[in-house]
């Protein structure tokens, strides 16, 4: 039945698209994200700009995806757009330096705003399946992200069918697409494991452009192994939960978890499965690492419902060979589901994600270094965070080996503020921002997550504005940020220079 489409190769099928063609990917993170007609397109840039001719895509992801996309495009220097999200060195660079052009989103609404118009619609969707049949219906691999939307809105669908991953896997996958407003009614969702959607996409099988048959792995990196500073980071958002639930603000049942992306976020999790006063529990979240897999073997993660299965080849390994485990504890849901307002808001989500750096009043930076250099972007983080039942940021209380204080006078740049930021934790304590002003909040900042070296600085800091409201002081708020551009080190203000 299969047989009814066209069977290409890789570079056969990247010769449909053209310059200046907007091209929307299946996957999320690198799982899921297709490998072989990107590497392909890539080659084919290349080739066409040493002839002199023109050859950039637009290009819509659901988050950062595998080297063998965003790598190697950016490498070809083949990307006219990128959103919503990046993780990759070269791409990095290539953005970093307006090589190309990237605007960081909140993920959850970039399938709404394809729907709407605000962007040029995708003309083509290539999409990662497992298994798919002649009424055009797909089983996604190891991720959602933004697939049912680009499927629909795309003239073409592009198909790399990939036998690394279990035709089994169909069942996995919750594809729901909420209408558009006037007509939006309520996301039919109340605890992570509901189910309210097909486990295909559906399309005409009449955009099936071709199939491109491949067998490449996921492109997922590992993480670096926990140390004394990201071990002490999650025993105390574990002790910061356990103390909350002792004191009745967190129901005995207690709430699902999200938990953010990275190697803290991977170590936290960690810590929340080893301390006893945790009860198992669910999650609902974007990105499903390797930890929640270990927790789920050892009992303490009941249900996950993610957005992607974000794990390294040997636990995708394990666990395919035992798929039966995970059927009833495991889904995965379009980025627009699995990151919804409404439904963190409703299920009282709590939130567990990374910041780069933070402020004293309790704002935070998740994306940008010293408010210029992109990182990755803001991902999931807002979505979360601003509809949380408690939002929490975890940080290490320095960066470049204490050449940093990541808590500094005002960040450098703003992706959450001081109204939605609830706690903040380091490896030093845990700051509870909940029904502060902001010189309380200061004050409990500094107290309890800034390094000791940097304590002093920042206690001289609140005095230098005089008596306020917000004890910022608009001549010294990046004096740090400046004397790291300086002397390659935030030490050794002297306050006395910006009274
Ligand atoms: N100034 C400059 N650089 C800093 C910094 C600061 N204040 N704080 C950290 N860094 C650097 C680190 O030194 C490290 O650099 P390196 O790779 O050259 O060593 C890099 O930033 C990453 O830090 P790391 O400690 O390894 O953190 P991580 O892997 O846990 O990632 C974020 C942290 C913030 C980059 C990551 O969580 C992120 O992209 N968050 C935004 C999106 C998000 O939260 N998504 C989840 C929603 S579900």
């Amino acid at each position: 039945m299969r047989q009814t489409y066209k069977f290409v190769t890789a570079d056969e099928a990247a010769a449909y698209i053209n310059n200046g063609d907007m091209v929307g990917f299946s996957g999320f993170t690198p799982a899921g994200s297709p490998k072989a007609v990107p590497t392909a397109l890539a080659k084919r840039a290349e080739a066409l700009h040493a002839e002199g001719k023109e050859f950039k895509i637009g290009m819509y992801t659901g988050a950062s995806t595998g080297d063998s996309l965003d790598g190697a495009l950016a490498r070809a220097n083949a990307i006219l757009f990128r959103t919503p999200y990046q993780s990759n060195k070269d791409l990095r660079s290539a953005l970093n330096c307006n090589d190309a052009h990237y605007f960081d989103m909140h993920l959850s609404t970039l399938p709404q705003e394809l729907r709407y118009g605000f962007m040029p619609k995708p003309k083509f969707a290539v999409l990662e399946v497992c298994d798919f049949n002649a009424d055009g219906e797909l089983v996604l691999t190891t991720a959602v992200g933004i697939s049912p939307t680009v499927a629909n809105l795309a003239d073409y669908i592009i198909l790399e069918w990939n036998h690394k991953h279990p035709k089994e896997l169909r069942g996995f996958h919750d594809i729901y697409e909420p209408q558009d407003p006037p007509y939006r009614k309520e996301i039919p969702l109340y605890k992570p494991s509901d189910r309210i959607g097909s486990p295909v996409i559906k399309v005409d099988p009449k955009k099936i452009l071709c199939v491109v048959e491949t067998e490449l792995p996921d492109e997922v990196g590992g993480f670096t192994p926990v140390d004394e500073v990201t071990a002490k980071i999650g025993a105390n958002v574990a002790l910061f939960l356990a103390n909350e639930l002792k004191a009745g603000r967190i129901p005995k049942e207690f709430l699902p978890i999200q938990s953010g992306v990275g190697n803290i976020a991977n170590a936290v999790l960690g810590s929340l499965g080893a301390n006893p006063d945790i009860p198992p529990f669910e999650m609902y979240t974007e990105v499903i690492q390797d930890a929640v897999i270990d927790l789920m073997y050892d009992g303490n993660v009941k249900f996950a419902s993610g957005c992607s299965l974000t794990v390294s080849n040997a636990v995708l390994e394990k666990m395919y060979s035992n798929l039966d485990f995970f059927r009833d504890k495991l889904v995965l849901r379009p980025q627009e589901i699995s990151n919804n307002p409404e439904l963190v808001r409703r299920m009282g989500l709590i939130t567990i994600n990374t910041a780069l750096e933070a402020d004293i009043f309790g704002n935070v930076n998740s994306t940008h270094v010293l408010g210029q250099k992109m990182m990755n972007g803001i991902g999931g983080s807002g979505d979360f965070t601003r509809n949380a039942y408690i939002s929490i940021f975890t940080t290490p209380s320095t960066a470049k080996g204490g050449k940093i204080s990541s808590i500094v006078p005002m960040v450098s740049h703003l992706d959450h503020s001081e109204h939605s930021v609830k706690v903040i934790i380091t490896e030093h304590g845990i700051a509870d921002l909940r029904g502060k002003s902001p010189i309380q909040r200061a004050n409990e900042i500094i107290e309890n997550c800034v390094a000791p070296e940097y304590q002093e600085v920042l206690r001289d800091y609140l005095k230098t504005s005089g008596k306020c409201h917000t004890n910022q002081n608009l001549s010294a708020a990046f004096a740090m940020h400046n004397q790291f551009k300086n002397t390659g080190s935030m030490e050794g203000i002297n306050w006395e220079d910006y009274k």
